[in-house]
């Protein structure tokens, strides 16, 4: 679609009504809702993609998607598709949604809102009475998270190059289940679903997320306009050594898969905090041992490594510097490493960040902050594919991936009047 040069200067009244129509209780019940499906006693909630509860939550959203009047599709990822329609069924849908799968332990917050928020914007345009030109699809993307089958966002990658899916299905998570087979028994849960092409062509596609950052609550600042989304790459190290008795062995016989991987492990710590001025930033999130014996040498150890930064070419650096300090390792044992996740810097197009500047000013009677985020979200593949853009509103304390993660309900009701406005105004051209 070609949007206007300068859609600051065009007035959207239907765009206005369907953000004075956005339900600020409604929305705050469908959160608690929602959170319940996998919802902890400390308040977060763990529902990673494709377990008994994310099916579960998924035929929740479908069953509330119909109750509005919505038409269900699901693609052969098990992306799920909750469609109202446009006046004109020829034209090309306009995309919003986000991820309902979480983390560990996350909160209730972190692609659920998104969702939520979605639906929350077809109860307005309801509620206004208000038939927009094109359609609108709000999307539950299959495992955005990556914690459970890495790499993150397989849902909406795969759906805009399908080529990708065969490659997704071979993933396997912790108890050795393939991605391929836990997705085969998604999409036969929602057998009475019907099937989608992936991809439909898109007009437009808006995301609306907390920022799980301090950048906007720093600023004392409601609303974000998301410019673009930092560089990621994610590894797999596997260190192998020999098991052996943790009595008997004496220290310069073992070759401990545990002391190799710390001793890489230390002296990537120490990289990074070279690339600080870079705002380069590692994690080392995952570590699997074995046999993980309190008194046996560990035989193997594996862990991920998570290394993001706004600067692309930092990455490469520090990639390289990650596999040299793998091939320079001296012990009797071997290193190994895969790489699972390669994402450069995303921007988004200066069309869609003044049009989404506009419903935000006009929700939150203050202009937006622009800001990068430091999170990756399907919108980074859905930019491939159609102009797309995000919203952002503050997290308390800058807290995410934590049960603790929280964002004052007034914002989390901006954020969506700013999407409402934003979502109407290109779905009525
Ligand atoms: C998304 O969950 C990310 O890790 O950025
Ligand atoms: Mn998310
Ligand atoms: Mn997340």
């Amino acid at each position: 679609m070609n949007l206007p040069e300068n859609p600051l200067n065009l007035m959207h009244p239907a765009a206005e009504q369907a953000q004075d129509h956005v339900n600020n209780d409604r929305l705050q019940n469908a959160i608690a809702a929602l959170a319940r499906f996998g919802g902890r006693s400390d308040g977060g909630v763990a529902r990673e993609t494709l377990t008994a509860i994310d099916l579960a939550s998924r035929r929740y959203l479908i069953d509330q998607a119909r109750a509005l009047g919505c038409e269900v599709s699901v693609d052969d990822c098990a992306n799920l598709f909750f469609r109202r329609a446009g006046s004109d069924p020829e034209l090309p849908a306009v995309l919003t949604g986000s991820h309902a799968d979480t983390q560990p332990v996350g909160g209730k917050l972190d692609g659920a809102y998104g969702v939520l928020a979605g639906l929350e914007v077809i109860a307005a345009l309801n509620d206004a009475g208000i038939t927009t030109l094109r359609a609108i699809d709000v999307v539950a993307w299959t495992n955005e998270e990556g914690s459970r089958f890495g790499p993150g966002a397989m849902g909406s990658s795969a759906h805009v190059d399908p080529s990708r899916l065969p490659g997704y299905r071979t993933a396997r998570d912790s108890d050795g289940i393939f991605f391929g087979d836990a997705l085969d028994n998604a999409l036969a849960e929602v057998a009475d679903v019907p099937r989608r092409p992936m991809p439909l062509p898109l007009a437009a596609c808006i995301e609306l997320h907390i920022e799980q950052g301090p950048v906007l609550e720093r600023a004392g600042i409601t609303l974000g306009v998301v410019t673009g989304i930092q560089a990621v790459r994610w590894f797999t190290v596997t260190c192998t050594g020999m098991a052996a008795h943790a009595g008997t062995t004496p220290m310069n016989e073992r070759v401990d898969a545990m002391a190799a991987a710390v001793g890489i492990a230390q002296q990537l710590y120490q990289q990074a905090a070279r690339e600080s001025a870079h705002q380069l930033r590692l994690t080392l999130g995952r570590w699997q041992v074995s046999p993980n014996s309190i008194n046996t040498i560990p035989g193997q150890v594996t862990f991920s490594v998570d290394m993001r930064c706004g600067d692309d070419a930092v990455l490469e650096r520090f990639e390289h510097a990650l596999r040299t300090l793998l091939q320079n390792a001296t012990w009797r044992g071997s290193m190994t490493i895969e790489r699972i996740f390669l994402r450069a810097p995303t921007h988004f197009p200066e069309s869609m960040l003044g049009l989404i500047e506009q419903g935000c000013t006009r929700a939150g009677k203050a202009a937006p902050l622009r800001l990068t985020s430091g999170a990756f979200h399907d919108a980074m593949y859905l930019a491939e594919h159609c102009p797309t853009a995000m919203i952002f509103v503050p997290s308390k304390g800058g807290i995410s991936h934590n049960a603790a993660e929280a964002t004052d309900p007034q914002d989390l009701l901006l954020g969506v009047q700013a999407r409402a406005y934003a979502v109407t105004a290109l779905a009525c051209r």
